[in-house]
Parts: structure tokens; sequence; C-alpha cells
């Protein structure tokens, strides 16, 4: 199910500022090498991405599920000169890629890439989070924002894609849909949670806009 008519999706991106010319070299590549392009934000919601990330112009920023970079740079728009995010992959095949571009980039002294199943590398990190972007695998989303929610400053906003599942969380899952089902859980716990305030935009894929108290 297409939350948004292809011809009201056409016109947000019209009515949109561009992305820079990097992103578009980055999605045409992406595009070109990748068996799932698909998964890359791509330019409505980077541009999203972006101003969320200058309007809090955050210290730390954490993505899970770099990809092929494409959040990642859209993120680092926002940080301050002193700032810095660190983005997990377990894909250690692709990240060439990520890292190509990251360093063609005016913040490749600010992108930390590290390698690995993201619930190993988050028990590692000892920062702490002005903003987090969980862009990995469905089946992780609770365990992700749980293990994330200790370390998110005070104030600090997570943001989780992918939350509306094409509609299918309006859906009675068949009892194998595993995703569809933690993704209904993990809803009704942030709509539930005391620690947070939270927002789903029906943008795209659906996009939880998560504050912690
Ligand atoms: C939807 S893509 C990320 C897209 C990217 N954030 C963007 O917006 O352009 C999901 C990524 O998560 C990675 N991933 C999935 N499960 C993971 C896990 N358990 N640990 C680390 N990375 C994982 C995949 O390899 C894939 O590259």
């Amino acid at each position: 199910m297409d939350i948004l008519s292809a011809e009201l999706e056409k016109y947000l991106d019209r009515h949109r500022t561009s992305e820079m010319d990097l992103l578009k070299k980055l999605e045409k590549e992406t595009f070109q090498k990748t068996t799932q392009p698909q998964m890359l934000s791509g330019g409505y919601q980077g541009r999203l991405l972006s101003l969320i990330s200058k309007m809090i112009q955050p210290k730390t920023i954490l993505e899970i599920g770099t990809f092929t970079g494409y959040a990642t740079l859209c993120l680092a728009e926002g940080l301050p000169k002193e700032g810095k995010i660190i983005t997990i992959d377990r894909n250690e095949e692709l990240m060439y890629l990520p890292k190509k571009y990251f360093a063609e980039s005016k913040f490749a002294e600010q992108i930390e890439t590290k390698i690995g199943n993201a619930l190993d590398v988050l028990d590692e990190l000892e920062e702490n989070f002005d903003l987090v972007f969980i862009d990995a695998d469905k089946s992780n989303y609770i365990n992700y924002y749980e293990k994330v929610l200790g370390k998110m400053n005070s104030g600090g906003i997570i943001l989780a894609d992918n939350v509306l599942w094409y509609g299918k969380v309006l859906e009675e899952p068949k009892p194998n849909d595993k995703d569809t089902l933690i993704l209904k859980e993990f809803n009704e716990l942030v709509a539930e949670d005391v620690r947070v305030e939270t927002i789903i935009l029906p943008i795209r894929d659906g996009i939880s806009l998560i504050r912690k108290k």
C-alpha cells in the first residue's frame, strides 16, 4: 500500500530544496551497483533528515544501517564543526561505496564507520547521542530502541524508519510475517513509553520521531 499517491509524491518532490550534487551521484551509483537500491533514503526523505539534523545541531549522531551512506551524509549536514556521526553496517563488502563518498564530502573527518552486527557494536559504544537514525533489520527494532534510549542525551531525538511497513501495520499479519508483528509491537511500545514523546510522520514508509524526555 502506498501511503501517498504518486501524483502527490511528485508534487512534494518539486517543492523541496535540492540535495547536493554528491548525493545525486551517490544515488545514481547505488542504483547501478546494488541489488536493493530502494533501501536508500533518497531525495525527499534525505532533505527531511538534513533539516531535522540542522534544527537539532547534534554534537553526536548515530546511524544504524549505513547501506551506501546516503542518509549518513544528509544527517552530517547538521553537525557543528566539532560534531561527529557514527554509522554501523554489517555489510563489509559494500562499505567501499559509502567510504568513497564520505572521503569526497566535506564531512570526511566527522564520519566514523563501524562494521559489524549493530547490536554488538552498540554495546561497545561509549558515546551518548543527540540524534539517532534506526534503519536496519526490522526484527531488531525493539532491541535497538532499548539499547539506544540508554545512550540518548535528554532532549535527544530518535528517528526510526519504515514503521508503517508499506501500510502492513494496519493489516492482521499472517503468523509468519515477523517484521510486521515486530513493527506493530514497536509502535505500541514507543507510544506508551513514558520516557519519551513520539509521533509517526506518514512520509514514505513512515518515520517515527521520538524525543527522550
Ligand atoms: C535500509 S538500509 C539503510 C539505508 C540507509 N540508512 C539510507 O537511508 O540510505 C539497511 C542496512 O542495514 C544493514 N543491516 C541490516 N541488519 C543489520 C544488522 N543486524 N547489523 C548491522 N547492519 C545491519 C543492511 O546491511 C543495510 O545496508
